[in-house]
């Protein structure tokens, strides 16, 4: 599934750059080892000229070996692809939206400067309270919604450009909060491969498609089952696998265990887990749940439109004044640690999950 992916071409493309230079260089050397001999042979008259050359040959080597590096860059290289390796697949700079109003009504901006940026493969968590702009500010991730001001790069391509909509929607997958607003078929298969289907997958691919994504979220042996017979959990699992099926670079949830209870959200984060380490997706997790949170690499917390704070779940759960007034509470494991030390019991280490807050009570 990866293999497929942008990265990994532009990995190839890297792997073919250096095997080029390499032999490249050999080449060189097998010349300077030539030349050598015949100053050795022929021109044994002239030391003094045979020492000159050898002395010149180190830094005419270097010379003609940067040239070729600018050469083979300049012509054969997807200079654009290149570019983002090193960079985010989600740089959003400043985004401004607001929703249209009435006519007559005063415009209120939803988001206000919105900067976030997230590298490949990282799994980030966006909290916020209600109406703090998560849900406008994923939407613009996949192109539902367009900045007003600002930019938004996705997998390095400009979400204001207008050609690159469909592009931007293949690589970044959504999954919402109501699994029932995603299913659109009433066979599990035909709902897995609806995305894939529009996208213009071949027929005979799709069937592989269909049978990874299902495997990947643990559902394979549902094919043929009907969306509306599975629990909340296994909908929203299904869900995924629709996405999944598209082979995206970076999924977006938007709350999607929201509406479980507790197993199916236990489902639904072993699959993000799963997703994230071994498949190697990038994941925005928005979610109001602060131990979904603390299981990310960096969180984002949002309010009124902006970021207000930002880091591992360690640093931001430790800023307690911030959380606050973001109308924020840190998780249970860090309240306790609060509560503690107020008491005058300080662990040292300020936890973040049950299981880090266990440890430091039993060391
Ligand atoms: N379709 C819409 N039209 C007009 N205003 C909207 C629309 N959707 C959202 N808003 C407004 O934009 C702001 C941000 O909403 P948004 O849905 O992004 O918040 P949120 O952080 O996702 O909240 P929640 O946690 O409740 O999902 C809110 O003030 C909301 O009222
Ligand atoms: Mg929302």
């Amino acid at each position: 599934m990866r293999g497929q992916n942008g990265y990994f071409k532009r990995d190839d493309k890297r792997k073919s750059f250096f095997a080029e230079l390499s032999q490249f260089s050999l080449c060189l050397r097998l010349d300077l080892i030539d030349i050598l001999c015949m100053c050795r042979t022929r021109l044994c008259a002239f030391p003094r000229f045979a020492r000159c050359i050898v002395k010149l040959s180190a830094p005419v080597y270097a010379c003609i070996k940067v040239f070729r590096c600018f050469l083979f860059w300049f012509f054969f290289l997807d200079k654009k692809e290149f570019a983002i390796m090193d960079n985010y697949v989600i740089d959003a700079q400043k985004i401004k939206y607001a929703y249209p109003t009435i006519e007559g009504s005063e415009p209120k901006l939803a988001l206000k400067g919105v900067t976030l940026t997230v590298g490949q493969g990282q799994f980030v968590a966006v909290l916020g309270h209600n109406g703090s702009g998560k849900s406008t500010f994923a939407k613009h991730i996949n192109v539902l919604l367009r900045a007003q001001e600002g930019s938004l790069t996705v997998v390095g391509l400009d979400t204001a450009d207008e050609a690159n909509v469909w592009g931007i929607r293949s690589r970044a997958g959504m999954v919402f909060q109501n699994p029932d607003n995603q299913l659109v078929s009433t066979v599990v298969e035909e709902d897995v491969a609806f995305g894939p289907e529009n996208l213009g997958v071949p027929h005979d691919e799709l069937r592989g498609r269909v049978t990874e994504a299902l495997q990947a979220v643990g559902m394979q042996g549902f094919e043929k089952r009907a969306p509306h017979m599975l629990s909340g959990g296994q909908k929203q699992r299904i869900a995924i696998a629709g996405v999944l099926a598209m082979h995206p670079d970076i999924i977006v949830f938007d709350e999607p265990t929201a509406m479980l209870d507790p197993q199916g959200r236990a489902e639904v984060m072993d699959t993000i887990r799963y997703l994230n380490k071994e498949e190697g997706k990038t994941i925005v997790l928005i979610t109001h749940y602060m131990e979904e949170a603390s299981e990310a690499d960096r969180v984002f917390i949002m309010a009124d439109g902006a970021v207000t704070d930002e880091g591992t779940p360690r640093e931001v759960f430790s800023h307690k004044d911030k959380l606050e007034e973001a109308g924020l509470l840190p998780p249970l494991a860090t309240q306790v640690y609060y509560d503690l030390k107020e008491k005058g019991l300080d662990l040292g280490k300020c936890p973040v999950t049950l299981k880090e807050l266990v440890d430091e009570l039993c060391r």
